[in-house]
This record gives structure tokens, C-alpha cells and sequence, in this order.
């Protein structure tokens, strides 16, 4: 099963995408993640990408096909992907349809995460995430034990580079410009389609999601 998880940033893709991984045994392909790791370990990738990821604009389309397509050719691929940020852009979706097809595959699920500005612009101004195993934390609505450290791993949780108030505002920009447009082109798409609101508790998201999962036959 092939999903999109699609919304502004800190609309909760990453948050609820870890949450269908669990329910339904597939991983997620988080592009933000897959690219910040590249540039950590100082790849080539890395090398080509900072620039646009600090600054919060979107990478090229060209250098994302290669990101993704080597993820969906990967083993752990092969029963299906959540994907956490890809899509962004027509074209982008244009290139996903196109390496689904390849396989014989195609999207089978859309779900849209919607948020207000702001409410986005709160919750990442206070988002922690740990840079060894990922966790991620909220200040504000889910918090680690102790307000510097990882509860899983317990090392120092940091702010993401991006998650800095310009950068956030201008991030937004580039969503209402260049990714919302796409919306209505996921819209008309023949798949199943879910709006989820995630202005509640992450909770409350999960309890909704869920119920929309087993309204579609996708969970019991
Ligand atoms: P990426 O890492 O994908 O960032 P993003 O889309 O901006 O999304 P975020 O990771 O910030 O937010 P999220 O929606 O996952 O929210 P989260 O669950 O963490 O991309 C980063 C950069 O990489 C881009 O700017 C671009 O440069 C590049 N890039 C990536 N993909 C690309 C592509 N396809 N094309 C081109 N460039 C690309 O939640 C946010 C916070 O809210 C957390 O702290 C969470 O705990 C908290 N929270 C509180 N309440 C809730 C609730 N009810 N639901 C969810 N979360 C809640």
C-alpha cells in the first residue's frame, strides 16, 4: 500500500506518518529526514542540498526523483511506503506516479493535514528533536520528562535549523506558493482521500485517523 501524507509543515506528517508505520507494518519515506541525515553525514547529497534545507526552500525536483526513487528500491519498499513530504510539487507527483508505475503500483491513499499558520507557527517554534535516534517532542503539548533530553536515548534534543521563527514563516510561503496548488490536483485523483484537522492533541488525530481507517477497510 502506497500512501501520501500531505500538509503544510507541522501539520503532523511526521507525527502521525510514525503512527501508520505501526498500525500497518510499512516504513515511511520522509524526505526532510532522508535529506538532513544526507547533509549530517556530509554526502555528496549532503553537499548538494544544504543550502535549500536551511534555508527553507524546496530542493529541485531532479535531485528529489533520485531521493526517492532509491528509497522505493529499496528491500524494506517492497510491500508498500508512507510517504512523509513528497509530493511537493506537480511535477513531483508527476515522477511518483511514474516510479509507482514502474512497479506495477500506484497511490492508494491520500491524507490531507490541515493546521492554521497559527497554530503551525507555535508548535514548531517548540519542537525538539532528539539528533541521535529522532524522537520528537513538543515543549509545549508533548514533552520529554526532562525539557533537554531524549526519553528514549537521552541524549540533548536540539531545535532543527529550520525551526527558527523567519525560517518557519518563510517555509509556509513556500507551502501556500508551491505545494498547496497541488491540492486540487490530488483532489481528482480516483483514490481514496482523507482531510484530517490537527489543530486537538495528538490523541485525539490518532483516534480520528484511526476511525477513518476502519471506516475505509484499511484497519479492523
Ligand atoms: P520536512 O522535514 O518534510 O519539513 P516540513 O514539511 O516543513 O514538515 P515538518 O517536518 O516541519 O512538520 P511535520 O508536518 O512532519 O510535523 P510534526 O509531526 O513534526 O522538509 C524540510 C525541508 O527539506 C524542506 O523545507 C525542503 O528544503 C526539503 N524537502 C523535503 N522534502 C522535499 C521535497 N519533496 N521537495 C523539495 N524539498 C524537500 O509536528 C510538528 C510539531 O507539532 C511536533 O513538535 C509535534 O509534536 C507537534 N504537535 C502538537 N500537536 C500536534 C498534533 N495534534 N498533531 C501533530 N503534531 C502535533
Amino acid at each position: 500500500m502506497y500512501i501520501v501524507l500531505f500538509g503544510p509543515p507541522g501539520a503532523g506528517k511526521g507525527t502521525y506518518g510514525r503512527k501508520l508505520s505501526q498500525w500497518l507494518g510499512i516504513p515511511v519515506v520522509a524526505t526532510g529526514d532522508m535529506l538532513r541525515a544526507a547533509i549530517e553525514e556530509g554526502t555528496q547529497l549532503g553537499e548538494r542540498v544544504k543550502k535549500y534545507v536551511y534555508a527553507g526552500e524546496l530542493v529541485p525536483d531532479e535531485i528529489m526523483r533520485e531521493v526517492v526513487k532509491q528509497a522505493l528500491d529499496s528491500e524494506t519498499a517492497k510491500n508498500g511506503v508512507i510517504f512523509d513530504g513528497f509530493p511537493r510539487t506537480l511535477q513531483q507527483a508527476k515522477m511518483l506516479e511514474e516510479l509507482l508505475s514502474e512497479k506495477g503500483a500506484h497511490i492508494d491513499l491520500i491524507i490531507e493535514l490541515d493546521a492554521s499558520d497559527d497554530v503551525i507557527i507555535e508548535r514548531l517554534s517548540s519542537r525538539r528533536v532528539c539528533p541521535k535516534c529522532g524522537a520528537v517532542y513538543n515543549l509545549r503539548t508533548n514533552p520529554p520528562k526532562d525539557d533537554s533530553k531524549c526519553d528514549v536515548c537521552g541524549t540533548p534534543l536540539v531545535q532543527r535549523d529550520d525551526d527558527k521563527p523567519e525560517t518557519i514563516k518563510f517555509r509556509l510561503d513556500v507551502y501556500h506558493k508551491q505545494t498547496a496548488p497541488l491540492l486540487e490536483y490530488f483532489r481528482q485523483q480516483p483514490v481514496d482521500y482523507l482531510v484530517l484537522n490537527t489543530e486537538g492533541t495528538i490523541e485525539e488525530g490518532e483516534k480520528k485517523l484511526r476511525e477513518e481507517l476502519v471506516n475505509l477497510g484499511i484497519l479492523r
